[in-house]
């Protein structure tokens, strides 16, 4: 499975790319504004930081915008995936992007049909936000073993990519169900390496180590 980092943080980026666990970035509008960055500015440094797929979403909602702004984001870099909404232009415009050689990611997926649709245009991702629908009282996890179901019947190459993932059970029900990718944010990347037992036990062990006298190396 691999590690997306949800965010356009660079500082973040940096540190997490550091432990060599990163497999690619996700970025959104939101998150754009919340850097407060130039959306071309960041996403280059970004693209210049991490080696995998960094995903910059177009803000326009019509087909040929989308193609040109879409383009324009491609320009950035070579590790550039152009995000565009699961509508039907959406799906047009990824289409004609992915004929013309682009990496795309549908995002905003919430049904699987929708994940079919994007899959018969070629997406290299499909983005099934799983917070989101849990937000509403139905199950995101559903959604990602519905489209894993589809994608292995018909053997689409589309890369499930968990997003709008909220908790360490999300990150384990989606390996369990065979997402490609989960995209994290920097909080909820942490805690996955996180377990009190595993705290105490250290302490443990370094207290009786620490009476051993002992040292290695
Ligand atoms: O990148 C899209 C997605 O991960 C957003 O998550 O928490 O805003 O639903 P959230």
């Amino acid at each position: 499975m691999k590690f997306f980092l949800d965010t356009a943080d660079v500082d973040e980026i940096r540190e997490w790319n550091a432990t060599g666990l990163l497999d690619g970035v996700t970025t959104n509008p939101s998150l754009i504004l919340k850097s407060g960055r130039n959306i071309k500015e960041v996403l280059a440094e970004i693209c210049d930081i991490v080696d995998g797929d960094v995903s910059g979403e177009v803000a326009a909602t019509d087909y040929d915008t989308m193609l040109s702004e879409g383009r324009a984001l491609a320009a950035i870099a070579d590790n550039i995936c152009i995000k565009l909404p699961t509508t039907l232009e959406g799906v047009r415009a990824c289409k004609t992007l992915v004929d013309e050689g682009f990496k795309t990611n549908m995002t905003l997926c919430f049904q699987p049909t929708q994940a079919l649709l994007v899959a018969k245009a070629g997406a290299t991702y499909v983005s099934p936000f799983i917070g989101r629908l849990d937000d509403m009282g139905i199950d995101g996890m559903e959604l990602i073993e519905d489209i894993r179901t589809i994608y292995d019947n018909y053997g689409f190459d589309t890369e499930i990519l968990a997003a709008s993932i909220r908790t360490v059970n999300h990150v384990k029900d989606c390996a369990l169900a065979g997402a490609d990718v989960a995209t994290l944010p920097p909080s909820t990347i942490e805690k996955l390496v996180k377990h009190p037992l595993t705290d105490k036990g250290l302490a443990d062990f370094l207290a009786d180590w620490a009476k051993t006298g002992q040292s290695i190396g």
